[in-house]
């Protein structure tokens, strides 16, 4: 159709649907700007017009703030709290659906949007929206909600699409539940859900404002079914913070200024495949994992180097030995067949070969916080990753768990819960709901 404009999530790929390799790199790296890059592409990701004129991708690891005023917009073709750079605080928290219909379903998504729209941009607290819902009021941020850069992400579990709601044709076509890989060790009272809301903001006590707000106003169409809570620590001494390990987390990572690559590799496109409601969402998988870390300390720091593939102080690639070397360096595999620099049942190494074969399952949006839930049932410290990430196909996200299954991580880890949602569309407007795409037409 000439002069047509194409959709923000249009498939723009040409051709054989994948496995271009594309040159990752860190969010904090991007050749253009957000304006720019959404400029040129016709796509607003969320969150950018925070950035007032600042590279926001160089906030990326660094947003806390104690200017709690600050907000991330809520509405948007994207949810924010995927793109957006990481808050320091989190809750992931996970929830049964029980409102008996659809109908009350259809009320929980926009109560559920409401108390969003509101907390993450903040103010007076209005009255309840819900005759007979607990008060607004409890003072727990002051005077006035402060915004703080509250974000609530919602994702949709593979069991919500069951017999409950007659929504199973709309299914996200990878979506499922998660089942076991080889060494989890899975506990069902921290594992799966109908719906995810992952709150993250600059401070706890925004995170636990937040947290009450939706679950006293949400009580009757859900119950909670687990939650972590969930922090990045902040970065040791610059840039990228580190994990309990002590290395570096969340280095290389899609460009989230990168509108095409985005459009790529995260956000669900028209025409894919897919239901059509679900262009400008995503898969998000969640992995609860624990650290054994009275065993990791005991590891020589040249051997956790080689477990993981990075240097530990600096989180340059392994070839680089000056302590200062940056991590902005690529790790490159093309001269080191063998694995003899990078083993190749390194962490990174087997989490993107760097082949053909492994291109098009290589790349995910890490957005992944660390908890501490000690001591666990022997006494011992309880500490680990809430491994977050986002991919267009979640299939790429479960080529490269398989891989990781062989890596000599393995002992140094157990994987507890999580699972497979699916990070609906954003709210465009005051008008709009989580998910109304997915129940558009629907008899109530
Ligand atoms: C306890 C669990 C984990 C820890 C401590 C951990 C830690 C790290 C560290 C330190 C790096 C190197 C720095 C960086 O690029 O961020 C890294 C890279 C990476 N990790 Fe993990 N990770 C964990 C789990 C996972 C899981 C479950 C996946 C996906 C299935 C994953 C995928 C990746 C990817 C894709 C990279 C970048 C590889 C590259 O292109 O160089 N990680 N991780």
């Amino acid at each position: 159709m000439p002069g047509r404009q194409p959709h923000p999530f249009e498939d723009r790929r040409s051709g054989d649907g994948g496995g271009c390799p594309i040159p990752r790199r860190s969010f904090l790296r991007g050749a253009l700007g957000g304006a720019a890059a959404a400029a040129a592409a016709n796509f607003v990701p969320a969150g950018v017009a925070h950035a007032q004129g600042t590279d926001y991708q160089d906030d990326y690891n660094k947003l806390a703030t104690e200017d709690s005023t600050h907000s991330i917009p809520f509405y948007g073709a994207t949810q924010a709290g995927i793109a957006t750079p990481p808050q320091t605080a989190a809750d992931f928290l996970a929830f049964d659906v029980t409102a008996p219909s659809r109908r009350e379903l259809i009320d929980l998504l926009h109560t559920l949007t409401e108390r969003a729209a509101f907390l993450t941009k903040g103010g007076a607290p209005p009255p309840p929206p819900r005759a007979g819902k607990p008060s607004e009021h409890r003072l727990l941020l002051g005077a006035t909600v402060v915004p703080d850069d509250l974000t609530v992400t919602v994702a949709l579990g593979a069991s919500l699409f069951d017999d409950r709601y007659g929504l199973a044709s709309r299914k996200p076509a990878q979506l499922k539940t998660m089942r076991p890989f080889a060494h989890d060790d899975l506990d069902p009272k921290l594992t799966h859900g109908d719906l995810l809301v992952q709150l993250c903001a600059n401070h706890r006590d925004t995170v636990g404002n937040a947290m009450l707000d939706i679950l006293g106003q949400t009580s009757g169409g859900m119950r909670l079914r687990w939650r972590i809570q969930a922090f990045r620590f902040p970065p040791r001494p610059v840039g990228i913070p580190r994990d309990w390990m002590g290395f570096k987390d969340g280095i290389t990572n899609p460009n989230t200024n990168d509108a095409a690559q985005m459009n790529q590799q995260v956000w669900v496109q028209r025409g894919r495949r897919e239901p059509a409601w679900t262009a400008g969402g995503t898969y998000q998988a969640v992995r609860i994992i624990q650290m054994h870390m009275e065993k990791w300390d005991t590891v020589p720091v040249e051997r956790q180097e080689r477990i993981f593939g990075r240097r530990k102080l600096s989180g340059a690639p392994l070839y680089a030995t000056d302590p200062n070397a940056s991590d902005e360096l690529d790790p490159v595999y093309t001269n080191d067949p063998q694995g003899r620099l990078t083993p190749l049942n390194c962490h990174i190494r087997l989490a993107n070969p760097q082949t053909p074969q492994t291109a098009a399952t290589s790349s995910i949006l890490r957005r992944s916080y660390q908890y501490d839930q000690s001591p666990d049932v022997s006494g011992q410290p309880n500490l680990g990753h809430t491994f977050c990430c986002f991919q267009q196909q979640l299939n790429t996200y479960i080529a490269m768990q398989r891989r990781l299954e062989k890596e000599s991580l393995v002992p140094y880890i157990t994987p507890r819960g999580g699972g497979y949602f699916f990070a609906v569309p954003g709210v465009r407007d005051a008008r709009d709901y989580y998910a109304s795409g997915l129940l558009r037409g629907l008899t109530r």
